[in-house]
């Protein structure tokens, strides 16, 4: 199988590893970017994986089966609608868009159309997540009743890409809003947010919080608590637990070693693993070879559209509902 990326940034040279690396049967055909840094151009090198400026050079050739679109967000859903006019099955990394009535526009085009199309909710694909998930699923614990997310980055990101990340909800927090669905298989009905300014002002200047704790109702019963955090000085945190009738499951971060130093001074473990580069490389992997095995036996995607679509519809409630100071249900956010 033949795969094109879009886009040789950070996640586009993630998926390019893993697919030249990790996965069998599958090759990456080409890279576009029209801003390749020499860096960039070095790595496609040693890669051997030819690197293009124009994207259509991908879309137009007929070896290619799959694109990943690891560009830009903002350029999502416009190349979306191209690579399923084109006829080739999409990877798209979240978000699809900021924007609503451009999803629509994908989702009116997949319509018309039998090609796949995933979206790069990795965190579904990691293995501490995946054995909640399996827990769970199926209801042999009980009911779920409560979820409570902790997910911490270990620093702020560049306060440029925090003015065009489209806030912390659509940014960070839509991978939490999107394992909240997945742990419970439930769709979310409310959204409370409370956010605050406690790390950097300019983030408060850029319009945007650097602390969130939101709390759901789900479609379920069930409640749910995220909580974010734009720097934990000891690492990226990366923590669930699901509270469920007959017990509860949870797990913990991933660290270089479990070994714990004990000492008269007092116990000393490992700090959890620096970021998502870190952390979730084997999710990516997964992600990535799920979409082609869906490809090559015909199954339905494990990340669907409208997956990648209510991720957006709770990212915007939760919006909602910092500016109003009030809950806001799903229903209120018109698609
Ligand atoms: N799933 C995840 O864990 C995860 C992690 C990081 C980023 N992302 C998402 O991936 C996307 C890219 O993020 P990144 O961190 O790699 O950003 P980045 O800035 O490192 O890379 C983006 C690349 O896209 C290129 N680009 C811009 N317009 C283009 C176009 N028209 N055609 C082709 N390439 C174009 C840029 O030149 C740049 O090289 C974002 O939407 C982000 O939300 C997802």
């Amino acid at each position: 199988m033949k795969v094109g990326i879009i886009g040789a940034g950070r996640i586009g040279k993630v998926h390019g590893e893993s697919i030249t690396n990790h996965i069998q049967d599958a090759s990456v055909a080409a890279m576009a970017d029209p801003y390749w840094t020499e860096d960039s151009r070095k790595w496609a090198k040693n890669m051997g994986i030819p690197a293009y400026d124009d994207y259509h050079d991908i879309l137009k050739d007929p070896s290619i089966d799959a694109v990943l679109i690891c560009s830009s967000t903002q350029t999502h859903a416009p190349i979306s609608i191209e690579a399923i006019r084109a006829g080739k099955n999409v990877f798209c990394e979240k978000p699809i868009s900021h924007d609503l009535s451009e999803i629509k526009a994908v989702i009116k085009e997949l319509e018309k159309s039998r090609v796949k199309y995933q979206v790069g909710f990795n965190r579904r694909f990691d293995h501490n997540f995946r054995a909640i998930y399996n827990a769970v699923a199926g209801g042999q614990v009980g009911d779920i009743q409560i979820v409570k997310i902790t997910s911490r980055d270990p620093d702020t990101p560049p306060i440029e890409y925090v003015k065009v990340s489209g806030g912390i909800f659509m940014d960070m927090m839509i991978h939490d809003f999107d394992m909240v669905r997945y742990l419970t298989a439930s769709d979310v009905e409310e959204v409370y947010v409370n956010g605050a300014v406690l790390i950097d002002p300019k983030i408060g200047e850029a319009g945007d919080v650097d602390t969130a704790i939101v709390t759901m109702k789900l479609s379920n019963g069930a409640l749910a608590v995220i909580d974010n955090s734009r720097r934990a000085v000891y690492g990226y945190d990366q923590r669930a637990e699901v509270f469920v009738s007959k017990g509860q499951v949870s797990v913990t971060n991933d660290c270089p070693s479990n070994a714990v130093l004990s000492t008269a001074n007092g116990v000393v473990a490992e700090k959890p693993l620096h970021f998502f580069l870190e952390r979730y490389m084997q999710a990516y992997a997964t992600e990535v070879g799920e979409f082609l095995d869906a490809i090559k036996n015909d199954k339905q995607v494990p990340v669907s559209v409208n997956d990648g679509l209510q991720a957006v519809l709770i990212a915007k409630a939760a919006d909602k509902s910092l500016a109003e100071h009030r809950p806001v249900k799903l229903s209120e956010i018109k698609f």
